[in-house]
């Protein structure tokens, strides 16, 4: 990278130049790399508010403008016109395959959707009323302990075979742990399926009955997980880049990213927000609870709204808007009370000074909750869903990283407040 300038810096009367990179789009970047070395200061950034952890041609967002693009692409249009294995193909590979790239990619990811049948028993080890993330944090670390010949990072075909891998079996682990919870048998994966479409063949057939998949519900699945594939450096993936920095194989670094994305602040938000407006219940305590957002000493807050870069309504909220009409209108499901409690809830929020001065419109988990209801799954699986998703991008970002001359281990610093250095005190004098 070269410097398209510079910028000076001044400490204590003395002066220090610091390189300016710039972006494709997106804000320029001062680069403080050598800042510690030339001036004995560090950086002090809690929540990385104003700090690039990495340079990255996968995903771009404009939070102000709501745009989200993957590999220069609009989401809007690869969810109107892609299927979520070419924006995987697309996110991994950077372009968008042919025909036959495409069907190789596919053929590829679909002869590794079985898990090793021993891990299938591993599950019953674990408590049945499991939390189902609890199960899939521990199985996708687990297939390092299976998978034995695709650890090895420096191997790129190890890698790609990991990465296939990841991808074919998340949804097969999920729907385990989805199962395990209920208490039904395992159901086989099907490979004449999509890949959304045996997913839900996966959680809701039974070996005693016909199950025919929905179309149009496996086409909005799909989609769900197109919205969901990547975000750049979130806190889930800048968790697995910064397991992967040490060197660590890849299933046990997206299980960290699986660990990260379970908080309430992440992806367990969906969860949370389905929640929120099942206490709700009915649109005439919507006030209530907009006073109780707007309350400091309360430390209630709308989920589902407000993000740490969208400053403008988050794009895949609208698409998941969208999405949640045409799944509750093919179920028949008509004056559902939750999306009404919500419709109003967002209305109320978009007008009220609070909201609007701190900028927070819905993001995609408003709407993803009661869709993901609807299409049958209990509250618990959201964000499951959401990991079989993010699966793709975590593999992208972790290889863009570990392919990266540049790649060093993440090793933080810190502004310490702690005490000075003082003697021990014998247990007597305590
Ligand atoms: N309800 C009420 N107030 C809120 C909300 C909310 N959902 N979100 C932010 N605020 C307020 C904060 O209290 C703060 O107010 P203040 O300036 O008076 O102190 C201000 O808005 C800024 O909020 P921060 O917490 O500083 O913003 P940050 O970028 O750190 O947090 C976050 C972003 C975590 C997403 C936050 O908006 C939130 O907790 N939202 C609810 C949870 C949620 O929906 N998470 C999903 C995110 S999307 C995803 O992961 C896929």
């Amino acid at each position: 990278m070269k410097p398209k300038g510079h910028c000076t810096l001044t400490i204590e009367g003395k002066s220090f130049e610091l390189p300016i990179y710039e972006g494709t789009e997106g804000p320029d970047v001062i680069d403080i790399t050598r800042l510690y070395r030339e001036t004995g200061y560090f950086t002090f950034d809690p929540g990385y508010l104003s700090t690039a952890s990495c340079h990255s041609t996968i995903t771009f967002i404009d939070g102000d403008k709501g745009r989200l693009e993957y590999r220069g692409y609009p989401i809007e249009q690869l969810a109107e016109k892609s299927d979520y294995l070419e924006t995987c193909y697309l996110l991994l590979e950077g372009e968008l395959p042919n025909q036959s790239q495409k069907d190789e990619f596919i053929e590829g990811i679909t002869h590794h959707t079985l898990i090793h049948e021993q891990m299938a028993k591993s599950y019953n080890g674990l408590q049945r009323d499991s939390h189902p993330m609890a199960v899939v944090v521990t199985m996708v670390a687990a297939l390092s302990a299976f998978y034995h010949d695709s650890t090895d990072i420096n191997d790129e075909a190890q890698r790609l075979l990991a990465s296939r891998r990841l991808i074919a079996k998340m949804p097969t682990i999920a729907a385990a742990a989805y199962k395990y919870s209920i208490g039904q048998p395992f159901v086989y994966p099907d490979n004449g399926l999509d890949y959304a479409s045996n997913f839900l063949h996966m959680c809701f057939s039974l070996p005693t009955e016909d199950y025919q998949v929905n179309e149009t519900l496996s086409k909005a699945l799909d989609r769900i997980f197109i919205l969901h594939a990547d975000h750049e450096q979130n806190a889930s993936t800048s968790t697995v880049r910064l397991a992967g920095s040490s060197e660590a194989n890849p299933f046990a670094c997206i299980s960290s990213g699986v660990t990260s994305l379970w908080g309430p602040a992440h992806g367990g938000a969906n969860e949370a927000c389905l929640n929120m407006l099942k206490e709700i219940g009915t649109v005439d305590r919507v006030p209530e609870f907009i006073k109780r957002a707007r309350d400091k000493d309360d430390p209630f807050r709308l989920m589902g709204f407000g993000h740490r870069v969208y400053k403008n309504y988050d794009p895949r909220a609208r698409i998941m808007q969208k999405t949640c009409h045409e799944v509750l209108e093919t179920l028949d499901i008509k004056d559902e009370p939750i999306l009404k409690v919500a419709l109003e809830l967002e209305r109320i929020a978009l007008q009220d000074d609070y909201f609007i001065e701190r900028k927070l419109y819905p993001n995609v988990d408003y709407y993803s909750g009661i869709t993901q209801n609807a299409l049958g799954f209990p509250s618990s699986m959201f964000t499951v869903l959401f990991a079989i998703a993010r699966t793709v991008g975590w593999i992208a970002q972790w290889k863009e990283m570990i392919e990266d001359p540049l790649q060093r281990i993440a090793r933080p610093r810190q502004l310490y407040l702690g005490h000075n250095t003082r003697d021990f005190i014998p247990m007597e004098e305590r």
